[in-house]
């Protein structure tokens, strides 16, 4: 019953953990990591089962409510959602200010923050009936406002959302439809992209759901939090990285596709080079996520008929890591990153728009987090000590004295 935290305030002394290596911010029910036995677990179900047995919406409504849902719960949840793709025709005006090559994640999460704006309602974070409708605005409206982000971004007019579609299904006709034409959604493809959305669900607390839980610790409503949190997300080190693979894996091709020297310049530690999609603050095994997705990549690249000399490089890339000491003593794995790219890749989506499907994927996660937060008795504020190291105190001088 000792709060430690208290105590050492109490002290005066505080710990310094770049990175919050070592430092847990909160406590939470959601999900369980085990990075030495390369366990995952969504509320104590193995992430192998989920993918397997499990739907998108499924895992979304045991994420955000922690049980998996009854058929009815199910059903409810599903409608729900289906209820709120619509954007206002106002937020689309949004989509005409941004130049033709933005990037979709800026756009993505100024069009989250901008959700605000048309729901004032939201903006009492404790107000469970709003929570509840920003929860479903959320799901139903990511999906919409990335596939407008798409289409603005190749210059093709929007599609309105089709409800007797699921989820999935309705942003694949959305991103690669066109109106008044029929879109046959490949049901190969609907299922690769749901399990990916699945496995990228959730993972406690990585860069983007902590800065969802911090921004949110302000008592910031939920759509601010989450256009925090894709933004956040954007960056190199985190969800930019399946992006980044691809780019790294095209350089090697560019480059006659030899591996052997790219390891070197890696291991070489050449400014900026890192083996993407390898690597995890928490794994220090196989990513439990990246062996079901490289199953995945096999089965998606070989239906869609790709030929894709990448998969090659990649994979001579994992074995030659593999079987390296540089890599084996820092024990550096793929993550979940390594090939979510090639999928991606084959099944139309260009590379800066890999980490939007991450983010799709990733909201229910950022949401359950934020509501755990919220509903927390012990929640606090964020707000971290420091070590300051500047100057002493200094006498000012007139700019003219300088
Ligand atoms: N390639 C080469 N060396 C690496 C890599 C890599 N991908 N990752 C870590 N290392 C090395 C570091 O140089 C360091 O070596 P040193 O001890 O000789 O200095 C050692 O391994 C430890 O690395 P850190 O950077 O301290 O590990 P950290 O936990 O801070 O970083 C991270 C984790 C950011 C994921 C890192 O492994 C990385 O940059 N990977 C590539 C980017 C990537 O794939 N990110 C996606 C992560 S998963 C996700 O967000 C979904």
């Amino acid at each position: 019953g000792v709060d430690l935290g208290k105590l050492l305030s109490q002290t005066g002394l505080v710990t310094l953990d770049p990175g919050f290596v070592n430092t847990a911010a909160c406590e939470s029910d959601i999900t369980y990591i085990d990075g030495d036995a390369g366990i995952l677990r969504y509320r104590g179900y193995p992430i192998e089962q989920l993918a397997e047995k499990s739907n998108f919406i499924e895992v979304s409504y045991l994420l955000i409510y922690g049980e998996l849902p009854t058929q009815q719960q199910y059903a409810e949840f599903a409608e729900r959602i289906k209820r709120h793709t619509l954007l206002h025709e106002d937020l689309k005006q949004f989509f005409d200010g941004f130049p033709r090559d933005a990037h979709p994640m800026p756009v993505l999460s100024s069009a989250v923050s901008a959700l605000s704006t048309f729901y004032q309602d939201s903006l009492n974070p404790f107000d469970k009936d709003q929570v509840e409708l920003s929860t479903a605005r959320l799901l139903a409206k990511l999906p919409t406002i990335a596939a407008y982000a798409y289409k603005k971004s190749v210059g093709q007019p929007f599609l309105y959302p089709d409800n007797s579609l699921g989820l999935v299904e309705n942003f694949l006709r959305m991103t690669f439809g066109f109106p008044a034409e029929p879109y046959e959604v490949d049901p190969v493809m609907a299922r690769a992209l749901d399990q990916l959305f699945i496995l990228h669900a959730d993972h406690e607390q990585n860069c983007s759901t902590s800065t969802v839980r911090m921004v949110g610790s302000s008592e910031a409503n939920l759509f601010a939090s989450i256009s925090a949190g894709i933004n956040a997300l954007f960056g190199p080190l985190h969800g930019g990285a399946n992006s980044a693979v691809l780019e790294m894996l095209e350089g090697i091709k560019a480059n006659g596709g030899d591996v052997d020297s790219f390891v070197n310049r890696v291991k070489n530690k050449e400014p900026g080079v890192r083996l993407m999609g390898f690597g995890h603050r928490v794994y220090k095994n196989y990513d439990p996520r990246a062996a079901i997705i490289k199953k995945t990549a096999d089965e998606v690249l070989t239906r869609l008929g790709s030929n894709d000399p990448l998969l090659d490089i990649a994979l001579r890339l994992e074995e030659k890591a593999l079987a390296d000491d540089y890599f084996v003593d820092r024990k550096l794995y793929p993550n979940v990153d390594f090939y979510t790219g090639l999928i991606y890749k084959a099944m139309g989506f260009p590379t800066k728009f890999f980490t939007v499907l991450f983010a799709l994927g990733r909201l229910p996660g950022w949401i359950a987090h934020w509501r755990e937060m919220l509903e927390d008795p012990a929640r606090k504020i964020s707000r971290p000590r420091q070590v300051y190291t500047g100057s002493g105190e200094r006498a000012y001088a007139p700019i003219t004295e300088r």
